[in-house]
């Protein structure tokens, strides 16, 4: 985290060119006036910047016409808000919202602030269109179950029974389906006549086995949200270009199964070994598949091709390590016995994550902007660096 905010400083210093003035609608905020911001709205996005960062500097025009057309399109409703706030004076912010590197923004709704941060491209169109797709109702109205059978979804189910949306219960349910709608789909059926409130999980619809009724405070935005965490991120989730920055953030190790997109069983087996055997270790590790075809490059810094697939690896932040033979996977225990060793520290450190590292991204000044990632085909085509992947930074 440091590296880049030194790497980040040293360019702007550098350069020492001023900030642009700013004249949009965007809130300068800092520490005693942000919760004037970020209580009065439903949605705050939040831009942490550094004046002596050149890709804030960049991205300060571009927020804030952004902005204006947020201002102009909405009316200023007290839905939205767009706020700034200026690392280099307020340090105490910058670290209660946990910021690794300039410019990130925040996303901060009904008062709650989000893991996710905006990782989309850094164009007026594309601040725009992600504000207002996250202003829209998380919930979609049924009146028939039937409605949802239409449904083509990867992800799994919520389905809650309200007497009406203007229940204080149901406005929880909203708060907390905002903040998960990544993971979940989000449904409601509005029954005056019966009984209580209830909400239900299912991994979809026909999916009866995995049916669970929630049984906590039906008024508390917090245990819904830990509830929907809890159900519904998989254990076992794919790594894609997309998300694997956001992965890495989580600060939790990777014990990642490289298979050949064909093949449909090993990350099933794969699931089922973690699912039986390795429960215990989903505080400390991202159990995660990928595609071994489009993740050539970590494999091959393992000196892995395609023939060797499927195959399993750690990868700690620091080092990679291949688990010797896929296999083993078939033997009870041995994919246990190989994720704990990692904590006792008994792998050998033969692979060195970083050098993966700097051969797929050397130019030190970037910051990370996954979305100017080119379509995951192109991946090995841009190896080795001068684009804006970053897999992982060797700096955790
Ligand atoms: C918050 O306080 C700062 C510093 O006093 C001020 O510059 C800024 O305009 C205030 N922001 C709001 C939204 O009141
Ligand atoms: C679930 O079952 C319904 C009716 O029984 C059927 O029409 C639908 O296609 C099934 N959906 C899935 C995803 O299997
Ligand atoms: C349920 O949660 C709400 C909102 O957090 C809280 O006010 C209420 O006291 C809780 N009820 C119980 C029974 O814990
Ligand atoms: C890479 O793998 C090949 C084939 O398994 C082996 O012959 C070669 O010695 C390995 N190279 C290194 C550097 O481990």
């Amino acid at each position: 985290m440091h590296q880049k905010l030194l790497s980040c400083l040293a360019l702007a210093v550098a350069l020492s060119q001023l900030l642009m003035p700013a004249n949009g609608v965007s809130y300068e905020v800092d520490r005693h006036n942000v919760s004037e911001l970020v209580d009065s709205h439903e949605l705050v996005l939040l831009l942490f910047y550094s004046n002596r960062c050149k890709y804030s500097r960049q991205l300060m025009p571009i927020y804030e016409s952004a902005a204006s057309q947020l201002h102009s399109r909405l009316g200023g409703t007290g839905n939205l808000a767009l706020g700034k706030v200026d690392c280099d004076r307020e340090p105490e912010m910058e670290s209660h919202y946990d910021i690794g590197k300039y410019p990130t923004i925040k996303i901060v709704r009904n008062k709650y602030v989000n893991k996710k941060e905006y990782r989309g491209q850094r164009s007026v169109e594309a601040i725009v269109s992600f504000a207002l797709e996250e202003l829209l109702d998380p919930i979609q109205e049924f009146v028939s179950l039937n409605e949802l059978h239409d449904l083509n979804t990867q992800k799994y189910l919520v389905i809650g029974h309200y007497e009406r949306n203007s229940h204080e219960e149901y406005m929880a349910y909203r708060r907390a389906a905002s903040n998960m709608k990544d993971h979940c789909q989000f449904h409601v059926k509005f029954t005056e006549a019966s009984g209580p409130n209830s909400l239900t999980f299912q991994e979809h619809l026909n999916h009866t086995e995995s049916l669970s009724l929630f049984t906590g405070n039906m008024s508390s935005q917090e245990e819904l949200m830990k509830w929907f965490t809890m159900k519904c991120i998989p254990i076992v989730r794919e790594l894609t270009f997309s998300n694997a920055e956001e992965l890495t953030e989580e600060g939790r190790l990777f014990v990642i199964l490289f298979h050949n997109p064909q093949d449909k069983k090993s990350p099933t087996d794969f699931k089922r070994v973690v699912r039986t055997e390795l429960m215990d270790e989903v505080e400390k590790v991202i159990f995660l598949t990928a595609d071994g075809i489009l993740f050539a490059s970590p494999l091959l810094h393992m000196n892995k091709t395609e023939a060797d697939l499927p195959f399993i690896a750690i990868d700690s932040f620091a080092h990679m390590y291949p688990f010797p033979e896929f296999e083993d996977l078939y033997k009870p225990g041995k994919l246990r016995e190989f994720v704990k060793q990692l904590h006792t520290g008994d792998l050998h450190w033969n692979y060195h994550f970083s050098e993966f590292m700097n051969s797929i991204d050397d130019d030190e000044d970037d910051i990370a902007v996954p979305s100017l990632l080119p379509p995951a085909s192109k991946f090995i085509e841009l190896r080795p660096s001068k684009h804006r992947y970053t897999f992982a930074r060797d700096e955790l």
